[in-house]
């Protein structure tokens, strides 16, 4: 998710589940070639795994010359969007647009394979503007299937491509969830994870009745604790066990060593106001935050931050 799942923000997931797939935000063939950004491709290749890298983009080459790149950065997966609906995305023809174009996707997903053995899937949309019927989706993976692909990630809403925002089109657009069942079920050789709308570790088991995966967006950001028993309710591993002092006392020491490092306050500290969810002193906490932020001291309110979760 963009400004959200970054490095530091990855590294709060890992104090949580060690087991739950963590992916980046939507890096650009653009970014990556001509922007010099490679530094939005950092991971950290000791805690992170599995973790996946997203690129956005719809050309052939330029996905394969950035697929080779993460490939050999080690990712576990590149993942390629298929369903981000922004304006400026369309511009650069690709997000969710690209659904109405299944052969160059197809193209596009061969040339990634080419480029890097490490495994490729794609995150769509079930439909754009007014093609919301499973016969939208079922033909479109139709055309791009081949047989290295092997997950499709689908967020069970439209894209509407005019007149709504990227913000509006994750509200306004129905969650139809039956349509990626429908998938699952026209393609049951095919890993068909489901994302869109879904709250937590409990709300995501009753989808895997149906599907074989849950990606969860949103909700683990605004209150990242709720996947604190993923590992023991879906992986059936051992959870870390780790209550929100001791991860908010962690994080903070790992924000130190990144401001030492030349990593802004406001770039670590912004991922953490979702730790003290659902607790009374929310507005006190989120003040402090920011308090922090704008003095640039963390040394000064660690104690009183982590006393307020
Ligand atoms: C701030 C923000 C940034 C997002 N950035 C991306 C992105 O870079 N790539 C992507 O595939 N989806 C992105 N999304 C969409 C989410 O991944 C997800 O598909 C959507 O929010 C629906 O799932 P949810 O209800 O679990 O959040 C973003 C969502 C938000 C709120």
């Amino acid at each position: 998710m963009m400004q959200c799942t970054d490095i530091h923000d990855r590294y709060l997931f890992r104090l949580i589940t060690k087991k739950a797939f963590l992916y980046t935000e939507m890096v650009t063939t653009g970014a990556i070639i001509h922007g010099g950004c490679l530094d939005q491709l950092n991971f950290n290749n000791e805690i992170e795994h599995p973790v996946a890298v997203q690129l956005g983009g719809s050309d052939p080459s330029e996905l394969a010359e950035c697929s080779k790149i993460c490939g050999s950065l080690g990712y576990d997966e590149i993942n390629f969007n298929i369903g981000c609906p922004s304006e400026r995305v369309q511009k650069g023809s690709f997000g969710a647009c690209l659904m109405q174009e299944p052969k160059l996707v197809k193209d596009c997903i061969e040339a990634m394979q080419e480029a890097t053995s490490t495994p490729i899937t794609i995150k769509c949309r079930i439909g754009v503007n007014e093609r919301d019927d499973i016969d939208f989706l079922n033909n479109f993976v139709s055309k791009i299937v081949n047989p290295k692909l092997k997950t499709i990630i689908v967020h069970a809403r439209v894209a509407i491509l005019k007149g709504l925002t990227p913000r509006q089109n994750r509200q306004i657009p129905p969650l139809k969830y039956e349509n990626v069942y429908q998938l699952k079920k026209e393609f049951p050789d095919l890993e068909i994870v489901i994302n869109g709308g879904i709250k937590d570790v409990n709300a995501s088991i009753k989808h895997l009745e149906q599907v074989d995966g849950v990606m969860l967006g949103r909700s683990p950001y605004d209150n990242p604790m709720i996947v604190s028993n993923v590992d023991s309710t879906i992986f059936d591993e051992v959870d870390i066990g780790e209550d929100r002092k001791s991860i908010l006392n962690k994080y903070i020491q790992y924000c130190l060593v990144q401001a030492d490092l030349g990593h802004p306050l406001s770039k670590t500290l912004k991922h953490i106001f979702g730790l003290n969810r659902g607790l009374k002193n929310a507005k006190a906490y989120r003040s402090l935050i920011l308090e922090t932020m704008q003095r640039n001291n963390l040394e000064a309110t660690q104690q009183d931050l982590i006393s307020m979760v």
